[in-house]
């Protein structure tokens, strides 16, 4: 599996498995199978509530711990230095391991939920900033955060978020602030990378995939992988499991590139960072 290395020196691999929703029985299943299949980036999160699982299906698989890349995320109601520190720690115990590869701050806090939105951001990131002092994680990012919120870290943050792990699929892309995050080396990972299965009734997308013999999902993440941006896929499917994998074999042309980034909007969740709990 191909690698990007973070600001941090950290390596992370370019393809990952998403376990949104995939809990108990089915989060096991999905994690080992992934792993036979050849994934090693791993993408969990508290609010998901399935990291027994995942710390189960890894167990499982047999695999060496240095051999998986955890990610994992702090939720957005326990933002601030005490509750980042108690809610890691949880995650760590629910998983089941000793260090985390990536912790992520899920939502910002924002101006609609914090009366120092700036404060409570800076807080959690130096605690997280701590944290990986000591060796327990590895590399620090983020996750939802606008260029603004971004800005705001920069004043009291010590360390540059590694990732910052946004909505990105086709459709729905925020070209400007993945280019904010590059100009400033942070790597972003797309999230939703098939629009929670929104991309597959698009024609455009449809005949490209036809012209490359390759299916939707394989285009789409393709053309996410060929903007240097980490694809996390989410199934349960053995075989959608083991298509989104197999990415190597083919690249879009800049013409088929242009026309999905060009592409109207599909399947925007509605979720911004500014505006939760309510979507736009
Ligand atoms: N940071 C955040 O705020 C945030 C937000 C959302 C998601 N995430 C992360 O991103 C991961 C991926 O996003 P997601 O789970 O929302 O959605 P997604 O990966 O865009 O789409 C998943 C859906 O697509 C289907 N699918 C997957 N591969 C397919 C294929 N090859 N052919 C046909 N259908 C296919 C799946 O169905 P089957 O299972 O039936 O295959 C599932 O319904 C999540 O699991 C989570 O880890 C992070």
């Amino acid at each position: 599996m191909k690698k990007v290395i973070l600001n941090d020196g950290n390596k992370i691999p370019l393809v990952g498995f998403g376990t949104y929703k995939a809990k108990e029985q089915e989060g096991i299943e999905a994690i080992t199978t992934a792993i036979s299949k050849g994934y090693s980036l791993i993408d969990t999160a508290a609010k998901y509530e399935n990291e027994e699982a995942i710390g189960k299906g890894i167990k499982a698989s047999g695999v060496l711990r240095e051999e998986i890349y955890i990610t994992t995320k702090l939720w957005r109601e326990n933002l601030g230095f005490e509750s980042t520190k108690t809610e890691f720690e949880n995650s760590l115990r629910r998983l089941n391991l000793d260090y985390i590869d990536l912790y992520l701050i899920h939502w910002p806090a924002n101006a609609k939920n914090y009366d120092n939105w700036q404060k409570t951001n800076a807080d959690t990131w130096r605690a997280m900033e701590e944290l990986q002092a000591e060796g327990k994680i590895k590399s620090i990012g983020v996750s939802n955060f606008f260029r603004e919120h971004l800005e705001a870290l920069f004043e009291t943050a010590n360390v540059i978020p590694a990732i910052n792990q946004i909505e990105f699929h086709p459709g729905y892309w925020q070209q400007e602030l993945v280019e904010y995050c590059k100009s400033k080396n942070i790597v972003v990972e797309s999230w939703s990378p098939l629009a929670r299965g929104k991309v597959f009734g698009n024609e455009v997308l449809q005949a490209i995939a036809k012209k490359y013999n390759k299916s939707v999902s394989q285009v789409c993440l393709r053309w996410i992988i060929q903007h240097d941006v980490i694809v996390i896929p989410k199934s349960t499917s053995p075989n959608r499991i083991e298509e989104n994998i197999n990415l190597f074999d083919f690249e879009l042309n800049a013409v088929d590139m242009e026309y999905i980034n060009n592409l109207p909007e599909i399947g925007f969740s509605g979720e911004m960072p500014n505006n939760w709990p309510d979507k736009v």
